[in-house]
């Protein structure tokens, strides 16, 4: 595709997807009172809720009018399946990854950090992203090459350059959250050697968040698809740096994830791989 076409076609796609995130955060907001029965998925700490297949429902009806030559990987379509090989199962130049609700357990407990996550990929590689939080309003955005932004104000990673500085995030795919799990020991790692950690509940917005320089860095271990797909997009266009935890160029299918405002990134995977 000539490449003042694909440029076109990617800005048309950007403000789709904001305008189905804005949409299905409308949806979310008038389901707080009534979020319909809570499920279990595979355990007790990783839940779904009607509200979040109804945001899928909505987000995928809209892409497909739309966009109906584009794949979509979607969280609660994908289900237990394994999310690579639900990716390597894609076939087409654009595909949309998307992550109705990323924090439902926030959601569910009436705490004010969740977001609709839209990432676009080209040929495998994230092109445009979309994080939306309902709440507070804030639309993080970016696309390939061109920045990224917060409510169209241009953002930029934290000027930290060292890990005694900064403020980490990190967070507990659902089977880890348990005793002497992956996450636990790299807190325990890190404990004195940065200012500090936060377990705050959204990957999605914790990557954002490291965009615009609040967070300094962010890893977690497990993460799927839809969870990075846009944040690590917006990260990359606010000048970060995102790695899994060998320091290898992150990719979508890795099991690890490290980000980071680029300066402290080598502390930080050397203080998390112990
Ligand atoms: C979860 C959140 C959380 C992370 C979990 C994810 P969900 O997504 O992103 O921050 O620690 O591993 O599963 O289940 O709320 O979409
Ligand atoms: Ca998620
Ligand atoms: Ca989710």
């Amino acid at each position: 595709m000539e490449e003042r076409m694909q440029t076109e076609l990617e800005e048309v796609l950007c403000i789709s997807a904001v305008e189905y995130a804005k949409e299905a955060g409308k949806l979310i907001l008038n389901h707080t009172e009534s979020m319909g029965q809570i499920e279990q998925k595979k355990n007790s700490y990783d839940l779904v809720t009607e509200v979040d297949r109804k945001s899928e429902d909505f987000l995928k009806s809209k892409i497909m009018q739309r966009y109906p030559d584009h794949w979509i990987l979607s969280e609660e379509e994908t289900g237990q399946k394994n999310a690579y090989d639900a990716l390597k199962s894609k076939f087409g130049e654009y595909g949309w990854i998307i992550d109705p609700i990323d924090g439902t357990t926030n959601f569910i407990h009436g705490i004010p950090h969740f977001s609709v996550s839209i990432g676009i990929v080209k040929n495998g590689q994230p092109v445009i992203g979309v994080v939306y939080n309902p709440v507070t309003g804030e639309l993080f955005t970016a696309r390939k090459s061109f920045g990224a932004f917060l409510n169209g104000q241009s953002i930029h990673v934290g000027k930290e350059t060292k890990l005694i500085d900064s403020v980490l995030a990190t967070g507990f795919q659902a089977n880890d959250w348990k005793p002497d799990s992956r996450a636990v020991r790299q807190i325990n790692q890190l404990a004195g050697k940065g200012r500090n950690v936060r377990i705050i509940g959204s990957a999605s917005l914790d990557l954002c968040w490291t965009a615009a320089g609040r967070l300094t860095g962010f890893w977690h271990e497990g993460l799927n698809p839809w969870d990075a797909a846009a944040g690590v997009l917006i990260l990359s266009e606010a000048g970060g740096f995102v790695t899994d935890k060998y320091g290898q160029p992150y990719q979508l299918h890795l099991d690890s994830l490290v980000a980071s405002n680029a300066k402290i990134h080598e502390e930080l995977i050397e203080v998390i791989q112990g």
